[in-house]
């Protein structure tokens, strides 16, 4: 195992009414004027943000609302933010709605502690100091930026998509009720599943050995979220798979599963760029990206991989194993979880979330490598093998 240090300040407020909290948490964290930040329709349609803002104007707290995250939010509405922040001497900022939302507010929070440019950070030209404290109400299971480290934008200046990962991230609380999860349509429960389980994925794929703890703990989540999937599909107001999943969406992405281990995460730069240039749900792309890049690597070096795939495919797809063949268990699991996410609605190939194989240079040329200058741990990828997998990705 590797040496690590676990850091997870976040308040974490679970369960039916959990966003009536609102007023207490602001108040124990000493706010004064709040920015309430939010996304486009749904937070409005459901009734949470005029509940909230009631609460609000009720318990005498002081807000100015900035809304409109677009999916993959984009810096424009940050600088927008930024600016608001500065001007209104905001000193607390609360996010009410997805992922997007969520990083949206980060991003805010960071450059509103900061004379520069707060992309700065998203490119590496500058480590964060300081950021407003935020809070979140998150209503969509699948980024974990309730408890995450990572903001990730949208630079409008060329469509790069990036993430700036810094402890100043963290929420200072996080209020989930799983029942403002209730209204998202199918196919965006569908993508926060997939995008949940890559989380855990991305930590699981790792060279590091004697990690059973953290080996065990991601399997866990991985089966929780097979088990629960079907149900909020078929039955989206049944609470107990929603909150189950609501909180393997948490612990996928606070680092919990990943302690002790070296992390591979090249799917997720990869599909960056897809989502970065084709609007495609974050979740959908990696529904593309991870079975294509599993049978790229086990055909590519399966010393690295085939243990720890067909152990993938017996613990959490119930494959039974084909004796002494683990390429074999490997690609029947491989083969299960295509199969589960087309079960879900999610695309299969490029071209199914408009992607084009002549962006592929252009895609191949944006994604961010290590600073190794590969990509990923399980077994480094060159720019080579991503244009490669980008390849394999298209319609046959
Ligand atoms: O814009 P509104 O009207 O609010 O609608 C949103 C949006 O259209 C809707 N929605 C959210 N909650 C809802 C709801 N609709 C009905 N009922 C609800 N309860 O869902 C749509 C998608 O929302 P979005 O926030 O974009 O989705 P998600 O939470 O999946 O966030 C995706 C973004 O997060 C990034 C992704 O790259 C992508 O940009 N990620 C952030 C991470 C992090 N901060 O740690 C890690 C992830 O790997 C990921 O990269
Ligand atoms: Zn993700």
């Amino acid at each position: 195992m590797e040496n690590f240090e676990f850091y997870s300040p976040t308040k974490f407020i679970f369960g039916k009414d959990a966003e009536m909290n609102l007023a207490k948490m602001l108040t124990e964290n000493d706010a004064k004027k709040v920015l309430i930040h939010y996304g486009r329709s749904s937070a409005k349609e459901s009734g949470l943000l005029p509940k909230m803002l009631r609460l609000l104007d009720e318990s005498k707290i002081s807000y100015v609302e900035l809304g409109g995250v677009e999916p993959n939010p984009k810096a424009n509405l940050v600088y927008k933010g930024i600016e608001i922040c500065k001007n209104e001497k905001i000193d607390f900022i609360v996010a009410i709605g997805g992922g997007s939302v969520a990083d949206s507010a980060k991003g805010i929070a960071l450059g509103a502690c900061y004379d520069g440019d707060f992309w700065d950070f998203f490119v590496g030209k500058e480590v964060p100091k300081a950021a407003l404290p935020l809070g979140v109400i998150i209503t969509l299971p699948a980024t974990g930026s309730e408890g995450s480290n990572s903001s990730v934008i949208t630079h409008e200046n060329g469509n790069l998509k990036r993430g700036c990962n810094t402890d100043w991230n963290r929420p200072a609380f996080a209020l989930m009720n799983p029942e403002l999860t209730y209204t998202l349509p199918p196919y965006q429960t569908a993508c926060g599943i997939v995008d949940i389980m890559s989380h855990v994925l991305e930590r699981y794929f790792s060279p590091t050995e004697n990690v059973s703890l953290s080996d065990n703990l991601c399997e866990a989540i991985l089966r929780t979220m097979v088990q629960n999937a079907p149900i909020v599909m078929k039955n989206p107001r049944d609470y107990d798979a929603r909150a189950n999943i609501f909180w393997a969406g948490t612990l996928a992405h606070n680092n919990v599963v990943g302690t002790g281990r070296v992390q591979d995460w090249a799917c997720h730069k990869m599909e960056h760029e897809l989502s970065g240039m084709y609007e495609v749900a974050h979740g959908a792309g990696l529904a593309a990206v991870i079975p294509v890049y599993m049978k790229y690597q086990l055909a590519k070096a399966p010393e690295k991989c085939a243990a720890l795939f067909a152990r993938l495919a017996r613990e959490v797809w119930g494959i039974s194993p084909t004796e002494n063949d683990e390429i074999a268990t490997a690609g029947a699991g491989i083969f299960a979880m295509e199969t589960f996410f087309a079960t879900l609605g999610m695309p299969r190939y490029f071209e199914d979330f408009g992607g084009n194989a002549k962006d592929i240079p252009e895609l191949v040329s944006k994604v961010r490598m290590d600073p190794c200058g590969t990509l990923g741990n399980l077994n480094p990828l060159e720019p080579e093998d991503i244009s490669n997998i980008y390849k394999m990705m298209c319609r046959p």
